[in-house]
């Protein structure tokens, strides 16, 4: 179950992704916006991260106009990795080295077609479980106890 959210700016990207969810028969839960009113994009991806941390959801994929404000906002949930994602290169190497479990879009920056497109990237994207990767992963669960 995918955990699919936006704030205004990201409305009608996410509204696209719902009809290739549908379209593709990828399950998912829909955390809002519910229309294109402004609204703040940290609450927006506090639902969505709280469905992904409580084991509801396995993954995420957050909009707002360019990806960063909503990605900046999931990453302080514990146990959240959001990538903000404009190329098919990045959407791959998120889930490859760092595991991402967020998918973080632009809906001013980045039309439909290539959202399809890195959202099937992300989402059928395999973690290479690498020990390098995994220490990593888990020094930034635990940043402010690691030292160099
Ligand atoms: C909303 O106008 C906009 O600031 C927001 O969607 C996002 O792009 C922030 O990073």
């Amino acid at each position: 179950m995918i955990a699919l959210a936006s704030d205004h700016a990201g409305y009608e990207l996410k509204e696209k992704i719902k009809e290739y969810f549908e379209g593709n028969g990828i399950g998912y839960i829909d955390c809002g916006a519910f229309s294109p009113e402004s609204v703040d994009y940290p609450l927006i991806a506090k639902t969505a991260c709280e469905k992904i941390t409580a084991g509801e959801c396995e993954k995420g994929i957050l909009c707002c106009g360019t990806g960063v404000g909503i990605s900046i906002a999931a990453n302080k949930f514990k146990g959240i990795r959001a990538a903000v994602c404009y190329s098919e290169d990045v959407a791959r190497l998120v889930r490859v080295h760092n595991d991402a479990n967020v998918l973080c879009l632009g809906g001013r920056v980045t039309g439909s077609e290539t959202a399809a497109k890195l959202v099937d990237i992300f989402l059928n994207t395999t973690f290479d479980g690498g020990e390098r990767h995994r220490r990593r992963i888990g020094q930034m669960e635990g940043i402010e106890n690691c030292e160099l």
